[in-house]
């Protein structure tokens, strides 16, 4: 099925400083990501998360940001180099079939997918994507908002996740949405 992708300007929105009051990103990530991380921002617009993930993973780690959209990935570039971490991102554009990361195979400490899953048009197919890049042990935090995904959707992108090898680890507390920890079974 072909999935609604937010508009391209719809990234400036996203990166609005008022979004960290209610979602702030060092919160939100400081429990999974550590000086040396290989993190992976999925669908990461112009990079909310993303500076932040570059920062908490230190001159040691990298964060590899994927998006459909190359206007994303150019402001992501553009605020990335203005705050000083352009040196641990890793910028790629990737095409509506996937994120085209099979050279990250079991190279990835920690994944995020936020507010990206109801947008890919095959969940199951995108999470074993992330399943085959994460390392043992490894993990996906994916959360979705609640504004436009009901709980019974989320329940089932969970679902998704399991048919992926996923299983649920927690179910951390964030405004507006709907989240959980995801760890290789
Ligand atoms: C609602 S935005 C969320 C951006 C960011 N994660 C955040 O929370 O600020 C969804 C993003 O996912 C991207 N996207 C949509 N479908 C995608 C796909 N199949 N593969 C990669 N990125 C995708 C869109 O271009 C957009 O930048």
């Amino acid at each position: 099925m072909e999935e609604h992708v937010c508009p391209w300007w719809i990234g400036y929105v996203l990166v609005n400083p008022l979004r960290r009051i209610m979602q702030n990103p060092r919160k939100i990530l400081s429990p999974y990501i550590e000086p040396g991380t290989v993190a992976l921002d999925a669908g990461c617009g112009m990079g909310f998360f993303s500076l932040d993930m570059a920062r908490l993973a230190g001159p040691e780690g990298r964060v590899v940001c994927v998006d459909l959209q190359p206007q994303m990935i150019k402001a992501l570039v553009r605020r990335a180099t203005r705050a000083g971490v352009i040196d641990r991102i890793e910028p790629r554009i990737c095409g509506k079939d996937g994120l085209g990361i099979g050279d990250l195979e079991g190279k990835v400490d920690f994944a995020l997918a936020f507010a990206l899953v109801h947008e890919v048009p095959d969940a199951a197919a995108f999470f074993k994507e992330i399943h085959a890049a994460l390392r043992p042990g490894g993990a996906c935090l994916t959360a979705e908002p609640k504004g436009h995904v009901p709980g019974r959707r989320f329940e089932e992108t969970l679902a998704a996740a399991g048919r992926a090898g996923f299983e649920v680890a927690g179910r951390p507390e964030i405004r507006r949405s709907h989240a959980a920890l995801l760890k290789r079974a």
